[in-house]
């Protein structure tokens, strides 16, 4: 309940004798709840470590106001028991520990924790602007630990054994919960470099090192960038600019799918042997993205590349396809040597920028007031796996980016294997695992299967 209904019953039932905790501990007898998802609370409760929580009341406010009536505590009634999701004669369980590995955690879109979490994200991206990997990591570890918790942290207490979160995340959050914010937060959002680089690096092509060089030569706005004659950009940040507007602008799910259908088109030109999947964000569940990822594949293992070609070449017929950076396969399985690419992997691709009509969109386009051209611009991945790397490929490219990076991180440390957008390598056995699916890639590694929508690591 809000703080000054609080106060106000609190000074009620002292009144009258009862006595009131503000911190919750074992001393605890009966836990009252107002305007609460019984399941919520209940979450919260098992998080927060309490040894006599089986022996505790949890109650909706009918109780109390029953008791405030009578003057003393009312017998428990069942119409007072706040309910839990589970069923009432099933004790309790003690809620599992949080895994510190993202892959052993379910991570909706809905984020309890969005106070912390954002406060987070820019810690971590300001550190990734000044090359420091170790905080950077320990900032997303954090951020993606408080984004699987079914319930919002409101002491610090319910993050005592939570894990990934080190006495330098503890005590931002612990400013957080006095003050709504945290003055580590608001110093680097207030700083120069740190605006600059990320007005910077939202152009497409422009990553952070070239975002630097051009904060020190004392440039500060896109302006300033166009307007420099001695900066050549490339082709990428050419079109970047070109189209700054739409593609610094979120993607739409209904965006995304009208994207689908068209590139489904160009494919069921040439073949009806293909298979077109949405990955990225969008497979997770989000309704919004900064791009639209596709994997597309064929049963005649080694037609792939040519498929993807004789696509791109459809779209190009028809006009939609403002850029493409084409990646030609750099596959070779007997040549692999996994666990060592970082951020790209050896599928032939394209980072393709489409034209995508407003009137093939339902509902329309996502655009600014007074943008009436009927169109607009969005970026769009497209990588072709072989078949029998379909599965890896997939796991890979739905991501999250940290759920990934988890993966690899428990297979290393956890089962001497190593997995990545290609392939799992057991070291002890010293052999590579076949998978057809995404769920004999868990099975191979001894974890639970985790659902796409729940990797929002
Ligand atoms: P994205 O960067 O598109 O992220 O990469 P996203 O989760 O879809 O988020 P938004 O909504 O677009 O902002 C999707 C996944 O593909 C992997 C990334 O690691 C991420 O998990 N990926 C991306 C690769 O495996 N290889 C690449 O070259 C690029
Ligand atoms: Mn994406």
């Amino acid at each position: 309940m809000g703080q000054s209904r609080r106060s106000f019953l609190t000074r009620l039932a002292t009144s009258k004798g009862f006595r009131v905790l503000h911190v919750l501990s074992d001393e605890v007898t009966h836990i009252v709840s107002e305007d609460n998802q019984g399941s919520g609370l209940w979450a919260w409760l098992r998080g927060c470590g309490l040894k006599l929580l089986p022996k505790m009341h949890v109650l909706d406010i009918s109780w109390f106001t029953d008791s405030m009536r009578e003057g003393r505590p009312v017998a428990v009634e069942a119409k007072h028991r706040l309910q839990d999701a589970l069923p009432e004669s099933s004790p309790a369980p003690p809620m599992a520990a949080v895994s510190p590995y993202a892959c052993q955690r379910r991570t909706t879109t809905e984020n309890h924790n969005k106070i912390f979490t954002e406060a987070f994200e820019v810690l971590a991206e300001s550190c990734e602007f000044s090359e420091r990997e170790g905080p950077c990591l320990a900032f997303r570890r954090a951020a993606s630990v408080l984004k699987s918790l079914p319930w919002a942290v409101q002491c610090l207490g319910a993050a005592r054994s939570l894990p990934c979160l080190g006495e330098q995340t503890k005590v931002i959050m612990e400013e957080i919960l006095q003050h709504g914010h945290s003055f580590d937060v608001e110093k680097v959002l207030s700083d120069e470099r740190y605006q600059t680089l990320k007005l910077f690096t939202s152009v497409f092509g422009v990553g952070p090192k070239t975002g630097d060089k051009w904060y020190r030569r004392g440039l500060r706005s896109l302006r300033d960038i166009l307007e420099e004659p001695s900066i050549q950009l490339n082709r990428m940040q050419k079109v970047g600019f070109l189209h700054y507007g739409d593609i610094s602008r979120a993607v739409s799910r209904a965006e995304a799918l009208a994207l689908g259908g068209i590139i489904d088109g160009a494919v069921g030109r040439i073949t009806r042997d293909a298979v077109l999947v949405l990955t990225g964000g969008f497979r997770r569940g989000k309704e919004f993205g900064h791009d639209v990822d596709f994997l597309l594949t064929t049963p005649q293992q080694g037609k792939e590349e040519a498929l993807l070609l004789a696509v791109l070449d459809t779209l190009r017929q028809q006009g939609i396809l403002l850029y493409c950076d084409y990646h030609p396969s750099t596959f070779d399985i007997s040549k692999l040597r996994i666990g060592w690419y970082d951020a790209m992997d050896h599928y032939p691709k394209g980072f393709l920028i489409m034209r995508l009509e407003g009137s093939q969109v339902e509902g329309g386009l996502q655009r600014d007031k007074g943008d009436d051209r009927g169109w607009r611009a969005v970026r769009v991945d497209l990588v072709s796996p072989p078949m029998d790397r379909y599965a890896f490929a997939l796991l890979g490219w739905t991501g999250s980016r940290q759920f990934d990076r988890d993966l690899r991180r428990y297979a290393r440390r956890e089962r001497r294997m190593l997995v990545d957008n290609h392939a799992l390598y057991d070291k002890t056995k010293k052999e590579f695992l076949a998978a057809e699916t995404e769920k004999d890639i868990f099975v191979h590694l001894g974890l639970e299967y985790i659902e796409p929508w729940q990797r929002n690591a």
